[in-house]
């Protein structure tokens, strides 16, 4: 050997020797996505007898009661982890009384899942914006504005309902300050104290939810929601937030949206010990099928490839849209 080439050989190092083979790239993956760890979030309507399509969402329809335990078990055989239930009410009211209607679309969906399938983890969704004839997440005051502690006690209602009828986990995204402590104090009360909350601790007043303001019709009626969700650009508020949910009793903890904020994604898991879950919110998913419809991307490994990078940032849950997709992708990789 020239001496020349001896040192070429001792000045770079060789990356491309573990990404020769599928093989080989496979043995050193870091990140590993797992069906179990995603969750589906649901639309169920009390308003259809058949699922209505929602164009926005290609693939996701809103779900008439009597078909969510079809669903729930298509996912249970997917080998998905969990569904996330969001209720779209027979009529709505300034108060959002409809969350807390034992007989509404979200209890009544909760028994048919129970009734479908033992295999998956029940998350309802705790929120007043699908109930409130106004859209907002919480009651109002005269003035329009936001009225915090009002809204904690029918959240809380809300919460206790949701954990009767036989939901594993509550998860709160109305960004009210003290509703952890609100619902777990409600549901230690009612004997639910097995009841989980997942906190969407960390939820920002992003562009990215329109889909689903379209798909749960849960657009405010005027104003919107930068009062009382997390404005894009703090880090170090969401901490605190997320701090402030630990404290209050939360068992796990959401960043949402999910691909835009991998940093607070990192930064949660770097400091707290509880599960930590993020949000693919609807727009992640709209843009990534409006690219992939004009022949832009390539769907499967855009949508693997941002799952996979919000699971390297630090997210053990995975609320995504493309749940049952991925687990089918994931089971012909
Ligand atoms: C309502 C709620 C929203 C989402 C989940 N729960 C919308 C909002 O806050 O306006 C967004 C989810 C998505 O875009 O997929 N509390
Ligand atoms: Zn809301």
């Amino acid at each position: 050997m020239s001496l020349v080439t001896e040192r070429e050989s001792l000045t770079f190092a060789r990356f491309h020797r573990l990404r020769r083979t599928p093989a080989l790239r496979r043995l050193v993956r870091e990140t590993r996505l797992d069906p179990a760890m995603l969750v589906l979030p649901v639309f169920v309507d009390a308003r259809v007898d058949d699922p209505s399509p929602i164009a926005a969402l290609p693939g996701h329809a809103r779900v008439p009661i009597r078909k969510v335990g079809d669903l729930a078990a298509r996912a249970a055989d997917a080998g998905i982890g969990a569904v996330l239930l969001f209720g779209l009410p027979e009529s709505k009211d300034k108060r959002g009384t409809a969350a807390a209607d034992p007989l509404g679309p979200v209890p009544s969906a909760i028994r048919a899942i129970r009734d479908a399938t033992d295999e998956l983890a029940i998350v309802a969704d705790v929120c007043l914006c699908e109930y409130t004839s106004h859209g907002h997440c919480g009651v109002l005051r005269e003035d329009g504005a936001i009225d915090n502690d009002r809204t904690l006690e029918i959240l809380a209602d809300a919460a206790r309902v949701y954990a009767g009828a036989g939901a594993d986990v509550v998860a709160p995204s109305d960004m009210m300050d003290g509703r952890v402590a609100a619902i777990r104090s409600a549901l230690d009360s009612s004997s639910h104290e097995d009841t989980a909350i997942l906190a969407y601790a960390a939820k920002y007043a992003s562009s990215l939810y329109g889909p689903f303001r379209d798909a749960a019709d849960c657009a405010p009626a005027f104003g919107d929601r930068k009062a009382y969700q997390l404005d894009p650009p703090n880090r170090r508020e969401a901490l605190a937030e997320l701090a402030a949910d630990v404290a209050e009793g939360a068992d796990a903890l959401m960043v949402k949206p999910a691909g835009p904020y991998l940093d607070v994604i990192a930064a949660a898991r770097a400091r707290f010990d509880l599960p930590i879950a993020a949000y693919q919110v609807s727009g992640e998913y709209s843009a990534l099928h409006a690219a992939a419809q004009r022949g832009w991307l390539d769907l499967r490994r855009a949508a693997l490839e941002s799952l996979t990078a919000i699971a390297r940032a630090g997210a053990g849950i995975v609320v995504t849209y493309f749940a049952l997709e991925a687990a089918e992708w994931l089971r012909q990789r």
